[in-house]
């Protein structure tokens, strides 16, 4: 089985973050969500894999290499606009050929990894394994019908009328079959050749398409609560490792993790939280759940369930930070300047929350 990875897309739900870096490589407890995907595809024996890549190619290649790093065989597969999940899959074909293949959508994190999927697909023979998850809101997923024998009878695209709670989620098992629909595919109203479709076109073909309900914790992490909430879930499973510097006059409180060359100084740090390389702690409090990417310097200042990407300085913020995602070097820091006001220089699409 081979694995296809999906890791171009718009990214829209993200800026501004992701109007100059790919939303697959926003970090997870200091790891690009991206990472994780790989990791559990080698973890179920799928080590030749193709990824998906947009206009942020350059950024998912300088990121993932050749595959090597996670015990994988990488191929790149530059897909033109992005036209849909079906689409990816048309691009893919030329690489995928009769392989029997597992999609995984490149900013889906999913908590127990894919291991007893990938064997039952193995097993049973079967154009097409989805698994789904029972979810409050399935307004904006692809959701699920099934028969009183589990067997999916219809698939629809963010339903209207509440039909079914069973969401489809962004790791799918395909046999060779999905290629004989993908070519008949009309782009929906929004635009794009969707996977919905894809798989409906093989119900009503005829074809197997058999469905696992999980009850594994997934998150489709294309938006910033979506992030935290990723960045809790891993972190929740922190082991303590201090690899770096603590002064005397420093707390730390359960699960935390300080890599390589990181200090922490006169601060407190209350896990579960990381400290990335190289990164400075001052007189500072740092809460549960929170990332701080490598390089950063922090002081003056309490940040508290957020991720920091590298090279962030926050100085002298007297008010708390929290539930907060925050790009690569910015700096958030009291100004003395006069007259006093909050100054901002944001990208588009940014948000802030005053109090
Ligand atoms: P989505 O999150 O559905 O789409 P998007 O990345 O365009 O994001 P947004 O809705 O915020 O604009 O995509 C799921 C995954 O699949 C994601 O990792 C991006 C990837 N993708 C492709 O590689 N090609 C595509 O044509 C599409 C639509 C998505």
């Amino acid at each position: 089985m081979k694995g296809l990875v999906l890791a171009g897309g718009k990214g829209s739900r993200l800026r501004p973050l992701t109007a100059t870096g790919a939303k697959q490589l926003v970090p997870v407890a200091n790891k690009p969500v991206l990472f994780y995907a790989l990791e559990q595809l080698v973890a179920a024996g799928v080590t030749e894999i193709g990824i998906i890549t947009g206009d942020t190619a350059d950024q998912v290649m300088s990121a993932v290499g050749n595959g090597e790093a996670f015990g994988a065989s990488v191929t790149y597969l530059q897909q033109s606009a992005p036209l849909g999940l079906a689409h990816a899959i048309i691009t893919a074909e030329p690489w995928l050929g009769d392989s029997p293949f597992c999609m995984f959508l490149g900013d889906n994190f999913l908590g127990g990894g894919i291991v007893p999927y990938a064997d039952r697909f193995r097993q049973e023979h079967c154009a097409a394994h989805i698994l789904l998850r029972r979810v409050d809101d399935a307004s904006s997923l692809g959701v699920a019908v099934l028969n009183g024998d589990g067997r999916v009878v219809k698939l629809v695209e963010k339903p209207r009328e509440p039909i079914s709670d069973l969401a489809v989620i962004g790791v799918y098992f395909f046999g060779p079959e999905v290629h004989e629909i993908t070519p008949t595919l009309k782009p929906s109203a929004r635009g794009e050749l969707e996977i919905t479709d894809a798989i409906q076109g093989l119900i009503d073909a005829g074809h197997a398409v058999h469905a696992q309900t999980i009850a594994d914790d997934w998150i489709d992490t294309g938006k910033k609560d979506d992030m935290l909430e990723a960045n809790r879930l891993v972190l929740g499973g922190l082991q303590r490792r201090i690899d770096g510097t603590v002064d005397a006059d420093s707390t730390l409180v359960g699960p935390v993790v300080i890599e390589v060359g990181a200090s922490v100084l006169g601060s407190t740090v209350r896990g579960p939280a990381v400290i990335g390389a190289g990164t400075t702690v001052q007189d500072a409090y740092i809460g549960p759940f929170t990332a701080i990417g490598p390089g950063c310097e922090l002081s003056g200042c309490e940040i508290e369930n957020s991720i920091l990407l590298e090279g962030c300085v926050v100085r002298n913020v007297e008010r708390r930070i929290a539930d907060s995602l925050i790009g690569r070097e910015v700096v958030v820091e009291r100004s003395p300047l006069r007259p006093q006001a909050i100054r901002l220089m944001l990208g588009d699409h940014s948000r802030v929350d005053v109090v």
